[in-house]
């Protein structure tokens, strides 16, 4: 176990970028996981809106409501003391008006205490992230590959090849004009990531951006082996506890019905 934490706040953000230290985030939806990622030294949680696929079973972000962020922001603030926890604000919570978003954004906050709102998009989502930052919430913008766009992507496609590098570019820049602590590259390429994140004052998090980012976010079920074999080519796995928690069951199963569990020490006289 890692020692003790002090606490992470958006001035951590700004203080480790400016220092050249990387930045660690992972996703988490629950009390348990929330309480060893507190444990360890990871910066900050993300209770991404990925909860939709590795929560609830859909196949992508799309029908994860307000409610549904709330639930599970909750659970995990719950857990955590000096971790920094961004929930996301799903689809549909703050592309109707920018006034809906504040509602949306103000409600996340209240209800689940945490410390900052993400949200997906660049120079579309400029007005909704000002609004809200003048509104006292912090805000992660996400740019490049939007798992909520991604019908219109046509599929969870890598952003800014060729062309496209100066719109993803623009975006990063309209996220940080607007007034986000900090800004998440999703699937982007490494050198346009790097070219990124020398451009911007605010820290970079990629996830299937490279290494030149200023911070790193990955699934947590998908870096340690969780959710099935789905292995996209950013993901790293760093434990395989799919694998545990499946010989678990089998070795639960085996001895309830060979009826060696439970044992006399595991029973009341
Ligand atoms: O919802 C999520 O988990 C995310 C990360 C993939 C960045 O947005």
């Amino acid at each position: 176990m890692s020692t003790a934490k002090t606490k992470n706040t958006v001035a951590t953000f700004a203080a480790m970028k400016a220092e050249g230290r990387p930045i660690s985030m992972l996703t988490c939806y629950d009390y348990t996981t929330a309480c060893l990622i507190e444990q360890s030294a990871v910066n900050a949680i993300l209770v991404g809106d990925s909860l939709g696929n590795v929560m609830l079973g859909y196949p992508d972000t799309l029908a994860v409501t307000v409610d549904d962020m709330i639930t599970f922001g909750t659970a995990v603030v719950r857990g955590v003391k000096n971790t920094l926890v961004v929930v996301d604000m799903p689809f549909m919570s703050y592309q109707v008006s920018v006034e809906e978003a504040v509602r949306n954004a103000g409600r996340i906050l209240k209800e689940t205490h945490c410390t900052a709102v993400k949200l997906e998009g660049g120079r579309s989502a400029a007005p909704a992230i000002s609004r809200i930052v003048a509104a006292g919430i912090p805000v992660m913008g996400h740019i490049g590959m939007t798992p909520q766009s991604v019908m219109q992507f046509g599929g969870f496609k890598v952003q800014g090849r060729g062309d496209a590098a100066e719109r993803v570019y623009q975006d990063a820049l309209a996220v940080q004009e607007a007034g986000a602590f900090s800004v998440v590259l999703e699937c982007v390429p490494a050198a346009l990531a790097a070219e990124i994140t020398k451009a911007l004052k605010i820290p970079t998090i990629g996830i299937g951006a490279g290494a030149g980012c200023d911070g790193q976010v990955l699934v947590t079920q998908d870096m340690l082996g969780q959710y099935g074999d789905y292995a996209p080519r950013f993901v790293r796995r760093f434990a395989d506890i799919g694998s545990a928690m499946r010989e678990a069951f089998d070795a639960y199963d085996a001895a309830v019905k060979n009826r060696t569990f439970p044992a006399q020490k595991e029973s009341f006289s």
